[in-house]
């Protein structure tokens, strides 16, 4: 969509990446540590600096410890980190459980492995997760379950009630998790983001996957992480070894430095609800339905009002004519089950926000 949006010079809205600078401290770092000559191999995990960051970030945030030494591993984006734990854990013949609609990383990931994808639907219309549904399809195969939260695409969000469901779960048939959380710092309406974590019977069973492409506006950096036990580490870090090896060492060392203050991150709730709030105004005086958007920093919308032209179609239609870019839903399902609901990324600026809305609310 995003070269289609190029093509048609539409207002792009589709893919998942801000249009605004980052932050020029952090620009500044990366310079910084350049010219100090940080510029050759960083160590396999990480570099200590950053591993410390992370670590104390995790206790600031969740109020838990997490070994800097043997828990943490850094990767290129989260998309390592996710590849990485799923080849890790997944052998041929093994069954994953994903929640559909998902974002497009997991599923080639476990097919490469040997792993069956096993393809269980949130609800619709709110794309809740009914946990007795995901329960039903475990059997002896089955060796993890991914989820998501903050959602992408939805922008749902997974409560306490939910977490506490997948513990009794995991427990019970002694599956693992692998919980995708990039957006973590991108949540609303003063909700919490319940990390795996958090939950002491989730914690030795799970690898928790975060990206600082997300949280730093800097999407193109791909540096993220991967947080899991320490006998889960040892078997990630196996992949790791052979996939990068390592990444980039002037971007850790700044990043390690940027963490350190609280501010940098702990802001972008407030930033970002503002964002949504703004896009949803602007479009209020269109058909477009918008789906709560609890987190991420994607807004959903049902176009049902305007007919039921397959999801695909309409979004090549709106970016043809309309001069706006959006991501179909359907896209994010194997089966391509297509309920007409369409995506739309608000980390763009308000001009950009306002000029997308109008020519929407102009259908
Ligand atoms: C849910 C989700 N997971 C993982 C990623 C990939 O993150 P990264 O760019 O750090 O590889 C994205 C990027 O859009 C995402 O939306």
């Amino acid at each position: 969509m995003s070269k289609m949006a190029q093509d048609f010079k539409a207002i792009n809205l589709s893919q998942g990446f801000p249009d605004f600078e980052i932050s020029s401290e952090l620009q500044d770092l990366v310079t910084t540590y350049m010219r100090r000559g940080f510029n050759q191999y960083a160590p396999m995990p990480g570099v200590p600096d950053l591993l410390n960051s992370i670590s104390r970030k995790i206790t600031n945030t969740y109020g838990i410890n997490v070994n800097p030494e043997n828990e943490i591993t850094v990767t290129a984006g989260a998309t390592e980190a996710l590849y990485a734990s799923i080849a890790a854990m997944v052998r041929p013949g093994d069954e994953v459980l994903i929640l559909e609609p998902a974002y497009d990383a997991y599923v080639p990931a476990i097919r490469l492995n040997g792993g069956i994808p096993v393809l269980v639907p949130m609800e619709v219309p709110d794309f809740t997760i009914d946990w007795q549904r995901v329960a039903l399809q475990i059997n002896k195969r089955t060796r993890l379950i991914i989820i998501n939260t903050p959602h992408n695409p939805t922008g749902t969000i997974l409560r306490h009630s939910d977490l506490s469901a997948l513990s009794e779960i995991t427990e019970k048939y002694g599956i693992y998790v692998l919980s995708d959380e990039v957006y973590e710092h991108i949540i609303f309406d003063d909700e919490a983001h319940q990390s795996v974590l958090k939950y002491p019977g989730l914690r030795e069973r799970s690898i928790a996957v975060y990206s600082f492409g997300k949280t730093f506006h800097a999407t193109g950096w791909k540096v993220g992480y991967s947080v899991a036990s320490a006998p889960l580490t040892t078997e990630i870090k196996k992949v790791h070894q052979f996939l990068t090896f390592s990444v980039n060492t002037p971007v850790q060392y700044a990043l390690a430095a940027f963490l350190d203050n609280e501010k940098n991150y702990q802001g972008l709730h407030k930033f970002f609800q503002e964002k949504r709030d703004y896009f949803l105004q602007q479009m209020e005086a269109s058909r477009f339905e918008p789906v709560p958007s609890k987190g991420t920093y994607f807004q959903l919308f049902s176009y049902r009002n305007y007919g039921t032209t397959p999801d695909r179609e309409m979004a090549e239609w709106l970016t043809r004519e309309v001069g706006v870019a959006a991501i179909p839903i359907s896209v994010f399902y194997q089966d391509k089950t297509d309920n007409h609901y369409l995506r739309f990324c608000f980390a763009k600026d308000n001009q950009t926000l306002q000029k997308g809305a109008r020519l929407l609310c102009g259908i």
